[in-house]
């Protein structure tokens, strides 16, 4: 893996995708590296305002940080890695679980499929 300069976090809103946030902020500082967040709005959480999603994790991003974020649609772990795919991202990390009520599992389904199909190094926050 060469430099990380672009850094993909999809984001869900909870708690644990939360730390997946609070590890990207690190790396980013540690590498000058810039973060795009990416939220899916699927059938499943629809009733989700993706501001909601976004407010609690924009406090936390410092302005030494360029950030953006995204907003998408569809199939969710696709729509992760078109996007990290059209942001030329180096590595995506995100949480392990999200909302999902299933705790059975050791990790969710969409961080299953990103790892799975990712072109590119995927950091699961625990
Ligand atoms: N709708 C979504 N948009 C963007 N990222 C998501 C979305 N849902 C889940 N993720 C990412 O996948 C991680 C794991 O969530 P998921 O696989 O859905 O587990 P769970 O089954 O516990 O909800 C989250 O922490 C987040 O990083
Ligand atoms: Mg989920």
């Amino acid at each position: 893996m060469g430099k990380i300069n672009k850094i993909l976090v999809p984001v869900d809103g909870s708690v644990n995708g939360c730390k997946a946030v609070d590890e990207a902020i690190f790396f980013a500082e540690k590498c000058k590296a810039e973060i795009d967040f990416v939220y899916v709005s699927s059938n499943i959480n629809k009733d989700i305002p993706s501001h909601i999603v976004f407010d609690r994790i924009w406090e936390k991003v410092p302005e030494t940080i360029k950030a953006e974020k995204h907003v998408e649609t569809g199939n969710i772990p696709k729509a992760i890695l078109a996007v990290a795919e059209s942001q030329k991202s180096d590595i995506i990390i995100m949480g392990s679980r999200g909302l999902g009520l299933f705790k059975g599992a050791l990790i969710g389904s969409v961080s299953q499929k990103v790892v799975e199909e990712s072109k590119i190094p995927v950091m699961v926050v625990k």
